[in-house]
């Protein structure tokens, strides 16, 4: 899926605006997410849990709403991670542990109005099965749609350390 083709979208932009053109979340062109930026991450997942949801809201209830902004905002983390400072820290302190919460904190610093309980524990948990589990199938539909957009990971299992956020002896960006 494009990027292009996911802002041509009026029906995801009509919600995804509010987070795409804000000044901080663009910064995210800049932090490098594997072989994407975590822009171009944050709206493949976005696109992705929102077409999850909009299927399975045929059937459930599900606030297509609070899954794209959730979704938008699930790697909204501080600092590109591998720009961390190479410091040894236990595992459950690595990136893939942390991350999620680090992201939540820094989306009520920046988008207050659209934090909901939903929004906050689906950016929290989307690291599911390394956090606890996510209380709303919001947050279900995000992890799987993280998990999905990041298939090539599980294709490739030398990469798997590198997601966790475990860097190997040689640190390549
Ligand atoms: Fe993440
Ligand atoms: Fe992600």
């Amino acid at each position: 899926m494009s990027i292009d083709r996911i802002l041509s979208d009026k029906e995801f932009m009509k919600i995804a605006h509010l987070i795409i053109d804000n000044e901080e979340f663009q910064k995210r062109k800049n932090f490098l997410h594997h072989n994407d930026s975590v822009y171009e991450h944050s709206l493949k997942v976005s696109y992705r849990a929102y077409k999850f949801a909009k299927y399975l809201s045929k059937i459930y209830s599900v606030s297509i709403e609070e899954v794209i902004i959730a979704s938008l905002l699930h790697d909204f983390y501080t600092t590109p991670w591998q720009d961390a400072p190479k410091i040894k820290k236990p595992l459950l302190e690595k990136h893939g542990f942390v991350h999620g919460k680090i992201a939540c904190q820094n989306a009520r610093k920046y988008f207050p109005n659209y934090m909901t309980l939903r929004v906050e524990d689906s950016i929290t948990k989307h690291m599911f099965p390394l956090t606890k589990p996510p209380r709303y199938i919001e947050g279900w539909l995000i992890t799987l749609a993280d998990k999905y957009v990041s298939l090539n990971i599980f294709l490739n299992p030398c990469s798997l350390p590198k997601y966790i956020g475990i860097r190997g002896k040689n640190r390549s960006r």
